[in-house]
């Protein structure tokens, strides 16, 4: 969508710039009820690295909450690497054997029922004209019995050997996955529910939310999902005050709403109350890491929404993100490229001159050894591609709205949704270290 149209026609019509240009959104997101016996059990799995292959990984590992539910870094690291957020590395004599090509979202306000696409290209979503209700990339029989899209969710990270199955045949998990067993007996899903099945106290746990009958996968999934729900719900920010009962804004802030609703044209995409239209558009983020190719293709390009939907318009396509708690979930795009938010903001100003002086230099990654992530940046071929994609016209904003756009993103920050409401557990039933 070309919005410096629309922008111009708001100035015009508005001329000045001190009230909201634009509509502001409704403060009137559904989540839907959830049961305490379900979270609780959900919290304890998702800091469990009992469900990684190697017992070493868990969903906090890349989802922590003291990194805002993320890791901290642009490209983070999953089976083999020790230590949390950007003082996690990797063993030089045993480096992945895969990297993770995207950076790790933040999980806020996924229990809202308007969050029903997921990844950076969108290739989980809720889908009611399938049996399951659901759309992944693995078909109808890895669907059954998953609550929600979000729930199906949790299947990805398991089966992944660079995230927590493991590799090189290393554990049960890993070998299972390698020779393409994943459903039914003696499957990657079976293995991990076997491991759960046997802990009296997570046995004790699942028998107050499925009853006595044997633990599936799916049942695992569905309580992760309902901590993920629970714990990071975030509708408690200034900015939600401000729309539900006129708790007035910092001037700054108001002034920042009142662009990012008006002359900066940031709701044309960053629209709802989530700051998100769960769409896909090309707005030419630079692009680092080993990025996502087939596993015939040799290119580190991530041409994102593309590789789901096959359509040539959907070339370097990336879901709007939510911009709940942005302020504190830095690295920032699609692949972590800037380390700071004020640098992701400009980046929209003029997405291709940006793109053309991005410096590598900021990227924060794993460690050293990494140079390879550079390719594409280094290629001017493929930042030529990534360009001429783009989508989003330039706009003019000084320094000082900039300043303005930025304490309105802080704004959209909620103090109990960043500490979680229940936290990091002391200690989780299968007695493996709890990272915090
Ligand atoms: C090794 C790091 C890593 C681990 C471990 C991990 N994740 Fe993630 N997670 C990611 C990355 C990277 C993405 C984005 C992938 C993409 O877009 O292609 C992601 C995406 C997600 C999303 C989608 C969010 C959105 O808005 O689209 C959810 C939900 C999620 N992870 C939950 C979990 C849960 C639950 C677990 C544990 C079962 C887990 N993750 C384990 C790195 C990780
Ligand atoms: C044309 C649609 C569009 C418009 C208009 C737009 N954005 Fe974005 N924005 C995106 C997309 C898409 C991404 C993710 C791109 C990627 O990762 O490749 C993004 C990413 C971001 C990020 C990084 C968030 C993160 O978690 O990585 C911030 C911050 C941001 N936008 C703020 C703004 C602001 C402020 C404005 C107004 C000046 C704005 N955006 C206008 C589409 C848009």
């Amino acid at each position: 969508m070309k919005r410096q149209a629309t922008a111009l026609a708001l100035v015009l019509a508005l001329g000045a710039q001190t009230a909201p240009a634009g509509p502001l959104p409704q403060a009137d997101a559904r989540f839907p009820p959830l049961e305490e016996a379900s979270v609780a059990l959900g919290q304890l799995l998702f800091f469990d690295p009992i469900l990684s292959g190697s017992r070493t990984v868990s969903c906090a590992t890349c989802h922590h909450p003291r990194f805002a539910t993320s890791d901290g870094v642009a490209l983070g690291l999953g089976d083999g690497g020790t230590g949390l957020g950007p003082d996690r590395s990797h063993d030089p004599a045993n480096p992945p054997e895969q990297r993770i090509p995207r950076n790790s979202p933040a999980l806020f306000n996924l229990g809202a029922s308007e969050f029903t696409t997921f990844f950076h290209d969108g290739r989980l979503e809720t889908d009611p004209t399938r049996p399951s209700g659901i759309r992944t990339p693995l078909g109808a029989d890895m669907e059954a019995g998953f609550a929600s899209a979000l729930s199906a969710q949790a299947m990805f990270p398991v089966l992944s050997g660079d995230e927590m199955a493991g590799h090189y045949s290393e554990n049960d998990v890993a070998q299972a996955v390698r020779q393409g067993l994943l459903t039914g007996p003696g499957g990657a899903w079976s293995i991990l529910s076997d491991r759960i099945e046997a802990i009296p106290a997570y046995r004790a746990a699942f028998d107050a939310v499925i009853g006595s009958r044997e633990i599936r996968f799916a049942d695992i999934a569905n309580a992760v999902a309902d901590f993920v729900a629970f714990e990071w719900r975030a509708d408690n920010s200034p900015f939600d005050a401000y729309l539900r009962d006129g708790t007035p804004l910092p001037a700054p802030a108001a002034r920042g709403m009142a662009l990012f609703y008006g002359a900066a044209g940031c709701s044309a995409c960053h629209g709802g109350q989530f700051q998100t239209d769960h769409a896909f558009h090309a707005i030419a983020m630079p692009q680092i890491g080993p990025g996502k190719a087939a596993r015939f293709e040799r290119h580190s390009r991530d041409q994102g929404r593309i590789r789901v939907t096959g359509a040539d318009a959907d070339a370097y396509r990336f879901r709007t993100p939510s911009l709940r708690n942005v302020a504190h979930t830095a690295p920032y795009g699609h692949s972590g490229a800037y380390a700071r938010l004020e640098d992701a903001v400009r980046h929209h100003l003029d997405p291709v001159a940006a793109l053309g002086r991005y410096d590598t230099a900021q990227a924060v990654l794993p460690g050293p050894g990494f140079d390879s992530d550079f390719a594409v940046m280094r290629a001017p071929a493929e930042r030529a591609a990534i360009a001429a994609a783009n989508e989003l016209a330039p706009v003019t904003l000084s320094d000082a709205e900039i300043a303005d756009l930025l304490a309105f993103l802080d704004a959209l920050s909620d103090p109990t949704s960043l500490a979680g409401r229940m936290g990091v557990p002391d200690a989780v039933p299968s007695g493996l270290p709890v990272a915090r």
